[in-house]
């Protein structure tokens, strides 16, 4: 086996974890030193950062960049996109400006239920599970009361409690099904601690009395569904075909719509469509998710699922032409606040939410929704059109450039050089190899 097992690196100080991680490389391309000055000097943040997460060593750091001019429900929002890839911001951002002119985006339809289950096996006759369930309930709901008082004082809490039958699938399982309402926030904690204590409220009843063996009721576990299809947000663009210039790349505007309408049919018909499809939404969703502190692989592994929830995995987004209009929308589970979480502690996520002038958690939603169908409307215009590699390469030169170490006159003359050109990794390297300055 290559490497080593470090036992105890959790016990190691901040400064020898750095310094062995450092040692780790046989050429170290990173400095101890380098990895220290990652890290923001200023201490109360420098300590809010290490400690979001275990055995922090220093801060990773990705682009934090702006995508404005986003029309949604008739508000402008200059939307803080956090990502890797190139060309992602440039795109989602001349979408925008694409249908701001166009009335923008529109919510249709905005839910906000969350879903949690607490999973158990029931022993005993189901039929004395069923009778006794009502008053069950009322028992287990009025044991919540303090749990849920202050998220109720906001204006959520829990607002569904039902029991299911599992045991057809599964020997002897039985589901509490419980329904969240957690305003702002996400609600993960709040609704994973709503679920524990029900867990234990329904071992106590159920088995009260009883030793573990004799026990009817085994708990197996609580836990919040990132499927949450009930917590969906609808938003469409659209617009007069005529109005479809511009972007059409010299095909006429009925053409360039008949073309994008068939793009999202495969998609929705063609599962190989369909995951790079959504891979182009879900590279506006995460970036605003990152960039407001959410948790983008909750929304990843909602909108995958979301995506499957008619038994073959389809695109998220549809397009249809109906009379002289062409109508594009979204419709994407989104588990996220504004509120809670890293959304107030992260600095940068904080200065997000300010950017987009202190959302509330369905605003955020429908922005979220926004800049994916943003994105996945620039990818499918692109790939109907010049094909996707050409503006994409354009952007992704300066990353060339900068892996090759690229001189700032080699950057000047090969800048201009490839406005005419095809960009590839082999013809750029070709370029500086042959214009060493
Ligand atoms: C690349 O990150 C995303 C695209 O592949 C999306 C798509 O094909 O629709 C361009």
């Amino acid at each position: 086996m290559k490497g080593k097992i470090y036992k105890g690196f959790s016990k190691l100080t901040e400064a020898e974890k750095r310094h062995l991680v450092s040692h780790l490389c046989e050429e170290p391309k990173i400095s101890e030193l380098e990895m220290s000055s990652l890290i923001t000097k200023d201490t109360l943040r420098r300590d809010m950062f290490m400690d979001l997460s275990e055995n922090t060593i220093s801060a990773y750091h990705l682009p934090y960049g702006i995508a404005p001019n986003f029309v949604v429900n008739g508000n402008i929002y200059h939307v803080p996109m956090v990502t890797e890839e190139s060309s992602v911001v440039a795109a989602a951002a001349s979408a925008a400006r694409f249908w701001a002119d166009r009335g923008g985006f529109v919510v249709k339809e905005l839910k906000t239920t969350k879903l949690g289950h607490v999973y158990f096996q029931w022993f005993a006759n189901p039929d004395k599970l069923l009778s006794q369930w009502n008053t069950l309930k009322t028992v287990l709901l009025s044991r919540l009361k303090y749990v849920t008082a202050s998220m109720v004082q906001r204006g959520g809490g829990i607002t569904n409690l039902q029991l299911a039958d599992d045991s057809a699938k599964t020997d002897k399982l039985f589901r509490l099904v419980v329904e969240f309402d957690t305003v702002n926030s996400m609600g993960a904690n709040f609704i994973n601690t709503c679920l524990e204590e029900l867990a234990q409220g329904l071992d106590e009843k159920l088995n009260q009395g009883k030793s573990p063996e004799e026990a009817d009721c085994r708990i197996v576990m609580s836990i919040l569904s990132n499927y949450v299809d009930e917590c969906t947000v609808t938003v469409e663009v659209g617009c007069p075909i005529r109005n479809l210039h511009g972007i059409t790349d010299g095909m006429s505007p009925q053409q360039f719509a008949q073309k994008v309408e068939l793009a999202y049919q495969i998609a929705w018909n063609d599962v190989y469509r369909a995951a790079t499809h959504n891979k182009g939404i879900m590279n506006g969703v995460d970036s605003v998710i990152i960039a407001t502190g959410n948790d983008w692989r909750a929304a990843e592994a909602g909108a995958h699922t979301f995506a499957s929830r008619s038994g073959q995995y389809r695109a998220l987004s549809q397009c249809k032409i109906e009379d002289d209009n062409i109508r594009i929308w979204i419709t994407i589970p989104l588990a996220i606040g504004t509120v809670g979480g890293i959304t107030n502690l992260h600095p940068l996520a904080r200065k997000s939410l300010e950017i987009l002038g202190n959302p509330t958690a369905p605003e955020l939603m429908a922005i979220v929704a926004s800049a994916g169908l943003a994105s996945n409307f620039a990818a499918v215009q692109s790939l109907v059109t010049v094909g996707i590699q050409k503006g994409h390469m354009k952007l992704h030169l300066v990353n060339i450039f900068n892996a090759l170490g690229a001189s700032p006159k080699q950057r000047q003359l090969a800048t201009d050089f490839f406005k005419g050109e095809k960009v590839s990794f082999a013809a750029v390297k070709q370029f500086m190899d042959e214009h060493k300055i």
